[in-house]
């Protein structure tokens, strides 16, 4: 099984979004896929309650019960935990970044939320752990895109070839229990979705390299 967590102490930045549209994605790919959903606002677990399927997965539950949980959900078959991390909270980072074989770090491109992302590259680097920043709400154009490529640049992170534009697309499917690829499947945000989820598998199922 392998471990993907989304991870940022910034929130709204689109882990959430993330999370559920990379696990929906990797269902219609065939894996079984399980949701470790550890904000206590618990919003992927809302996410599935209106959704009214039974899949993806979502389970609630604390960091310090990642590891066994983690471990209940490789027994069953599972083939991806994508652990949706929470905001603020540096010790769910820690633990959540602890367990996975990714780590992506979902950031705006506006200067307060690159510089609050520093604190969650720290935490993954203590680990030792391989990530990607990857840019959302990434307006059509503007400086602020050039700026965190910059700014994600000097501190010599790796930044995702996927960038996930600002698409009204994403919370509409949401607040439908939906992913944006079974929400609009011909739509640019779809189209992000799927690039960013065969990006994942590679940085996953591979030794890592660049892409
Ligand atoms: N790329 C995007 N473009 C526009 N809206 C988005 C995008 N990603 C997420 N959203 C919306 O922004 C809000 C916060 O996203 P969410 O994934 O819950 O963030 P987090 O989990 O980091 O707190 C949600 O209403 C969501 O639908
Ligand atoms: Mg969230």
């Amino acid at each position: 099984m392998k471990v993907l967590s989304i991870l940022s102490q910034k929130g709204g930045v689109g882990k959430t979004t993330l999370a559920t549209c990379l696990a929906v994605a990797a269902e219609a790919d065939g894996k079984k896929v399980a949701i470790f959903d550890l904000d206590p606002q618990a919003t992927a677990s809302f996410w599935l309650d209106v959704r009214k399927e039974e899949k993806p997965a979502v389970i609630s539950v604390q960091s310090v019960r990642l590891p066994s949980m983690l471990k209940a959900a490789d027994d069953a078959g599972t083939d991806i935990a994508i652990i949706d991390g929470a905001a603020v909270a540096r010790d769910v980072t820690f633990e959540a970044s602890q367990v996975a074989h990714y780590v992506l770090i979902p950031t705006k491109t506006a200067v307060f939320d690159t510089m609050s992302m520093i604190h969650t590259i720290e935490i993954v680097r203590q680990q030792n752990k391989p990530f990607s920043i990857v840019l959302t709400f990434v307006p059509p154009v503007g400086q602020e895109t050039i700026d965190a490529i910059t700014t994600i640049g000097e501190l010599n992170a790796h930044i995702c070839p996927v960038h996930i534009g600002n698409r009204k697309a994403f919370f509409r499917a949401q607040s439908e229990g939906k992913a944006v690829q079974e929400y609009e499947p011909n739509g640019k945000a779809a189209d992000e979705i799927i690039r960013l989820y065969k990006y994942t598998c590679i940085q996953l199922y591979k030794e890592r390299e660049d892409v």
